[in-house]
């Protein structure tokens, strides 16, 4: 296999390495032939180019794999290789969760594969156990903790009391931050694996304004002291449920018992999980970020290629399921600070609510509501970002 690598950072130089070094006398017969770089300061190594026709017009090249990350140029250079005939396999969520039906259906048409395992879950083969799993079951509950960044802070922020910021750092350091962070922190990078998880198990694309959702942005020292005081850890999780032809996705803090497993997810590591009426609970852990997990994922992709894997089911996106916003619910903790409790309180007026002692802030703990209902109650009170933190409980 004749590989072209579009973007040599992090994870693409996790795949050079694989490859050029031989990991695996599986990925023998696999060579690196260019590997894109944005600028001239950046060709470090001979195979290195800034000319991207030298990529995409070299007949040579079967395979085009994409590391770049982000929307643009990252569509433009998949289509242009699907359109030369090349397979194409990419870690990159945030173009995936947006193109996927026309990506599949360009590969489709041009006889090509498409695939993005390293797309969701780093390291863990959770796209091929997904699809796997819908050989025989109809999947009806997928959740996970999706994103290494925030279950770094979290976790760091847990057990050494250490800062968001110095533990973002840390993040960025080992190569598990988005180029822009936010996108961690703010659920969009979890919200792009949610996209990508739902639409192989509904059949259709779906869309990001379909999925609820809350980062961890807000998060203070005295919610970690008091989800403490229950014996609970908070992760970010991710959540769809598939019921009767609809969906409802949701991402959100979320507590866990100490013994459950997502409690136990630390620093870069993910957990993903389904639930089939046949297999029950399945759950996945391993690295969901930096560059060698990563690397690795894509490398399997180039092996399934290589190799011809026919045996899982044909995916599709245009089924015909529809988004149902009301079908979970939650109790919900919001702690807001004393400037804003006049509006956000009155915001949920008329819900049954808990007052908990946290230092320094204001907080209650609702009964069970609609999580749509949480987003327009707060959306109501019109307060800041930081001004509230909200985690389901
Ligand atoms: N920024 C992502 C994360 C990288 O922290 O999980 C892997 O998708």
């Amino acid at each position: 296999m004749k590989i072209g690598l579009l973007g040599c950072g992090v994870v693409g130089s996790g795949v050079y390495e694989i490859i050029s070094q031989n990991m695996s006398p599986m990925v023998e017969d696999f060579e690196v032939v260019k590997g894109l770089v944005k600028t001239p300061e950046e060709k470090i190594l001979p195979y290195m180019t800034n000319d991207a026709s030298e990529i995409f017009d070299n007949p040579e090249i079967d395979t085009i794999v994409e590391a770049m990350g982000g929307i643009h140029p990252a569509y433009e250079f998949i289509t242009r290789a699907l359109n030369a005939g090349k397979n194409v396999v990419t870690a990159n969520k945030a173009v995936v969760a947006k193109h996927l039906n026309e990506f599949t259906t360009l590969a489709e048409v041009k006889g090509v594969k498409f695939m993005y395992e390293a797309s969701v879950g780093g390291g863990v083969p959770w796209i091929k156990s997904l699809r796997q799993a819908m050989r025989i079951d109809e999947v009806t509950h997928i959740g996970g903790v999706f994103n290494g960044t925030t279950n770094l802070i979290l976790s760091e922020m847990e057990e050494k009391g250490l800062s968001f910021d110095e533990c973002l750092k840390t993040a960025q350091k080992m190569g598990y931050a988005e180029a822009d962070p936010t996108a961690d922190i703010d659920g969009i990078d979890v919200r792009n694996k949610l996209i990508i998880s739902t639409s192989i198990a509904v059949k259709k694309q779906v869309q990001a304004e379909e999925i609820m959702t809350y980062g961890i942005r807000a998060i203070a020292p005295c919610d970690l002291k008091y989800f403490k005081s229950l014996n609970k850890h908070v992760r970010l999780y991710a959540e769809a449920v598939i019921e009767d032809g609809k969906y409802c996705c949701r991402i959100e803090p979320c507590l866990f018992d100490v013994d459950q497993p997502e409690a136990g997810i630390k620093l870069n590591y993910n957990i993903c999980s389904l639930y089939g009426k046949t297999i029950g609970t399945l759950k996945y852990i391993g690295q969901g970020a930096g560059k060698l997990p990563t690397a690795n994922a894509i490398v399997q992709d180039l092996l399934d290629i290589d190799g011809g894997n026919t045996a899982l089911p044909k995916l599709c996106f245009g089924g015909d399921a529809q988004c149902g916003m009301s079908m979970l619910e939650g109790c919900y903790y919001v702690r807001y600070s004393a400037d804003v409790a006049d509006k956000l309180e009155a915001a949920f007026d008329g819900v049954e609510k808990t007052a908990v002692e946290v230092e320094g802030a204001k907080a209650f703990v609702t009964a069970s509501i609609p999580t749509i209902s949480l987003h327009d109650r707060i959306e109501s009170a019109g307060v800041g970002v930081m001004d509230v933190f909200v985690t389901r409980i």
